[in-house]
């Protein structure tokens, strides 16, 4: 009994419900969140995840600059019906070198988090380009003036060592050559080998729009093509023990 006569102060004194309650939250709350700072294992590693190509992170810019998160989401949850739709539900480890991630909040169109590979480069380029061309109920606005829009890489460098600032493991050989790594993945008569050296044989290197010089639609594609396809789901096992 006295245990509760002494929980009736509480519950009978608003400023000390108030302290008291503040201090519990306090405390749970840190309990949850604090040890997240320190594991090790927050974010499981998986097999396969580099950072992007300066190329594809310019097309990555250009798909945050054009907004195409408001309509498409990359994120893709486990439940059946997305799973059968899209494929493999997303990992943590997916979206560990998006700064920022690029889940969404809103389908407007599919989710693109494992688009990639899905559809030629030539159905990327009509497609972004009028959209009811190749899917002619789409309601997606159209991107052909990217196509226009040459860009020369001159700030891939800068733009990999901010993200190396934010905690994107990139080497200082990957900054050194990022210029000439982006102009490379969408020459495929250049000299490529030093862009595979450092981010993996699977890099898709091809004139992504079919037009001489690199475009902002070269680099958008580039970045389609790649989303999803780095880890190798044939072969993934999830770490249940945990
Ligand atoms: C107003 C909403 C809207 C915006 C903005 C938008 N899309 Fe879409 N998108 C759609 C809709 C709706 C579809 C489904 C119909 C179709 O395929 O065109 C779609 C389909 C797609 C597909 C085919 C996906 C699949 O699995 O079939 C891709 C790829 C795509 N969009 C990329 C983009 C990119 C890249 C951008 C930004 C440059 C963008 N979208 C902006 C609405 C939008």
């Amino acid at each position: 009994m006295a245990i509760l006569d002494r929980h009736k102060i509480l519950e009978t004194n608003a400023t000390l419900l108030l302290i008291f309650s503040f201090l519990v939250v306090t405390i749970g709350g840190l309990v949850q969140i604090v040890p997240l700072f320190y594991l090790e294992n927050t974010i499981e590693d998986v097999e396969g995840m580099r950072p992007y190509t300066p190329l594809e992170m310019a097309g990555r810019e250009v798909y945050l600059r054009e907004g195409c998160y408001v309509c498409h989401s990359q994120m893709i949850r486990p439940m059946r019906d997305e799973v059968e739709r899209y494929g493999h539900y997303s990992l943590a480890a997916e979206s560990k070198y998006d700064h920022p991630f690029q889940w969404g909040s809103k389908r407007t169109g599919p989710d693109l988090a494992r688009v990639g590979g899905r559809y030629s480069d030539e159905w990327h380029a009509d497609h972004l380009t009028d959209p009811q061309s190749v899917v002619p109920e789409s309601i997606m606005p159209k991107y052909g003036y990217l196509s226009a829009k040459l860009i020369d890489g001159k700030y891939m460098a800068d733009l990999l060592a901010t993200n190396r600032v934010v905690g994107v493991p990139y080497t200082d050989d990957m900054i050194a050559f990022a210029q000439a790594d982006f102009a490379a993945q969408a020459d495929p008569d250049s000299d490529y080998d030093g862009l595979l050296e450092r981010y993996g044989e699977a890099v898709n290197v091809r004139n992504f729009d079919g037009e001489p010089g690199v475009t902002e639609m070269d680099a958008l594609i580039a970045y389609l093509q790649m989303l999803g396809t780095l880890v190798d789901f044939s072969t993934f096992t999830p770490d249940v023990s945990r």
